[in-house]
């Protein structure tokens, strides 16, 4: 799936949802770690989550792009 990101967007996990992708969420605050996703690219944190993903991955619940951007599926 290909989809165009805007401010509107909202996060990334924000984003997936409204395009009908079911993700892992649980928190929707960077707490809980479940939405973590491996990502190609760059992202930026809307606030700084309370976990840190491991290195290569991106907490979609609290990010956006911040250039182009591949996210995997888990
Ligand atoms: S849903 Fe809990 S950290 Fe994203």
């Amino acid at each position: 799936m290909t989809a165009k990101w805007n401010p509107e967007s909202g996060t990334l996990l924000d984003l997936a949802q409204d395009q009908g992708l079911t993700l892992p969420a649980s928190c929707r605050a960077g707490v809980c770690g479940t939405c973590a996703a491996t990502v190609h690219g760059q992202t930026a944190y809307l606030v700084d989550p309370l976990v840190e993903p491991r290195d290569g991955q991106a907490l979609l619940c609290s990010s956006v792009p911040a250039a182009d951007l591949v996210v995997e599926e888990n």
